[in-house]
């Protein structure tokens, strides 16, 4: 009886299996691209429950950070200005006001424990995208999107320190987190690029100083190099003497983009000289694009972990980003097309050639580079695939990113993510905070000595997870 059922069960399943799904795209139709954007969004999409009960507002399902999240938010903002599809709309801007914190500056108490200035940086880069694509305004009484990128351009502003490595940003924000020792090129790249797009978005200045203030100090620093190589991170354990020269996508297109809007930006202001300055900083990132593309193809991939199937989740999400900043490169410094978007065309189709796995049969795969599904799958894979293949709208005359004056319509706050000050991530530190931060340092280690006695070995982890939520430096 139950193998006859499980017999039957079995024909019926193989009679209703549809045909294998795979995407198909044609480069050179506007149709079939936002099509093939569709399916590949619905797909990420898969990841999100935060608007069902029990899930947090914003925050994907899995086995992703907190800054992915905010990623996500920002590939889904394009996605919904290329393409016109708004299904999405109200989960966006659900998702992203949630996760503003108590400072509405993307730095909420839940992330304390392990809070990147990068982290924070990806949902700011989000909120910029919003207020260029002119996304739905939140109510009034809500935090705007324009104030939003602010307040995290402030915020990591702040923690600019000159007490060691002569300037730049940590990789996280609050000293008792690891990663507090290093200072890494995509911190200070957000930093940067948020500033070329805050001042071209609003025409202030100051926004332009910093971003010239964070180039200076990559070069000084010896992380973007004198070709134009831009290396991850220096410790600041030997003041940045040691530098990890590790290149990885996200970290050229991050000063990429940003350099092509401070072009844009002096250019159109007629301050030639700063414009000449930023198209050779511009020109030579592109010249460094070839360590991220396949030996004789136009393929974009990841040189650092790919071949060797070893990129964690953060690294498998990092080709969307290179993918979004190419788009931006292109629609703010137009004479890059002819260089970019051959690439963004080959790796595209590319992308897509990998979209036939899982039980959907239009999951896509992380290796580019094989014409197949690779088994790989996740928020990176489908962020990845949908970024890429949603820069081919450029071609089809998609508006470039307003600003203030061309079609934006959000509000600012110059004074947001001030709330803080650089003493409460002791980013700037005087003797008196440095002596505060040690008595904190010290308190903290005697609670969690006790809180590790008192919950036994099993407790150690999640309890000194917890503590470090509970015990904001800030409330001290
Ligand atoms: C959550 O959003 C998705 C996509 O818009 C929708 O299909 C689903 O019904 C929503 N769930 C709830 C509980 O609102
Ligand atoms: C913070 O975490 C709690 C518990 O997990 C959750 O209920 C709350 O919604 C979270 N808040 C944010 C802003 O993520
Ligand atoms: C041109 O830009 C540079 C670098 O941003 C700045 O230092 C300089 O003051 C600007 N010059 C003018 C005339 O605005
Ligand atoms: C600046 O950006 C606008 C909008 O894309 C573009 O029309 C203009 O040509 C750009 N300026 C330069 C110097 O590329
Ligand atoms: C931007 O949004 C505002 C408010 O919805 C609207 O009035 C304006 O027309 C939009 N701008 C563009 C360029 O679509
Ligand atoms: C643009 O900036 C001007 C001057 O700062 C301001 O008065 C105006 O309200 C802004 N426009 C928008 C749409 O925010
Ligand atoms: C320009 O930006 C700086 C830095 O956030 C801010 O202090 C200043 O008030 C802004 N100026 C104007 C006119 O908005």
């Amino acid at each position: 009886m139950r193998s006859f059922t499980g017999i039957l069960l079995l024909l019926a399943a193989s009679l209703v299996r549809p045909a294998k799904a795979q995407i198909t795209l044609d480069t050179s139709s506007e149709d079939s691209i936002i099509s093939a954007c569709a399916t590949i969004a619905s797909g990420l999409m898969n990841y999100y429950h935060g608007n069902e009960s029990g899930y947090t507002p914003g925050i994907f399902s899995g086995d992703y950070y907190w800054w992915e999240s905010g990623a996500a938010w920002g590939s889904l903002i394009d996605y919904q200005f290329y393409t016109g599809d708004d299904q999405y709309n109200d989960l966006i801007l659900n998702g992203m006001i949630f996760q503003v914190g108590d400072n509405w500056d993307y730095a909420p108490a839940n992330q304390t424990s392990s809070l990147g200035n990068d982290d924070q940086g990806f949902w700011g880069l989000a909120a910029m995208q919003a207020a260029e694509r002119n996304f739905t305004n939140p109510a009034d009484d809500k935090p705007q999107w324009l104030a939003l990128a602010q307040a995290v351009f402030n915020s990591i502003a702040l923690v600019w320190g000159t007490d060691v490595c002569d300037g730049g940003v940590r990789w996280q924000k609050f000293v008792f987190n690891n990663g507090y020792d290093y200072k890494n090129s995509i911190s200070n790249g957000i930093l940067l690029q948020l500033g070329g797009r805050l001042a071209r978005y609003t025409g202030n200045d100051t926004y332009a100083d910093w971003a010239e203030k964070v180039w200076q100090w990559e070069e000084d620093t010896g992380l973007i190099t004198s070709d134009y190589f831009v290396y991850d991170g220096a410790s600041t354990d030997d003041d940045c003497a040691t530098i990890d020269s590790i290149q990885w996508t996200y970290n050229m297109g991050v000063f990429m983009a940003g350099c092509a809007y401070m072009y844009n930006y002096t250019y159109e202001n007629g301050n030639s000289t700063a414009a000449d300055t930023w198209k050779t900083r511009l020109d030579g990132l592109i010249g460094t694009l070839h360590v991220f593309i396949s030996d004789s193809t136009d393929i974009v991939y990841e040189p650092a972990c790919e071949v060797s199937a070893a990129c964690d989740v953060d690294q498998q999400s990092f080709k969307a980003y290179l993918a979004r900043f190419m788009g931006l490169t292109i629609q703010v410094a137009p004479y890059t097309y002819d260089t970019l978007f051959p690439v963004i065309q080959a790796s595209a189709a590319a992308a897509i050639a990998t979209c036939s796995g899982g039980t959907d049969g239009v999951t896509c795969g992380y290796t580019w580079l094989t014409g197949a599904y690779d088994g790989s799958y996740g928020l990176g894979e489908q962020m990845a695939a949908l970024e890429m293949t949603q820069q081919l709208m450029i071609a089809y005359g998609a508006d470039v990113p307003y600003t203030n004056s061309t079609g934006g319509s959000s509000t600012g706050d110059a004074s947001g993510g001030t709330k803080g000050t650089s003493a409460d991530y002791t980013g700037d530190m005087t003797t008196k905070d440095k002596a505060g931060a040690w008595a904190i340092t010290v308190v903290i280690c005697l609670v969690v000595v006790l809180a590790t006695v008192w919950c036994g070995m099993e407790g150690t982890m999640e309890g000194t997870k917890n503590l470090k939520e509970w015990i904001r430096l800030d409330d001290l």
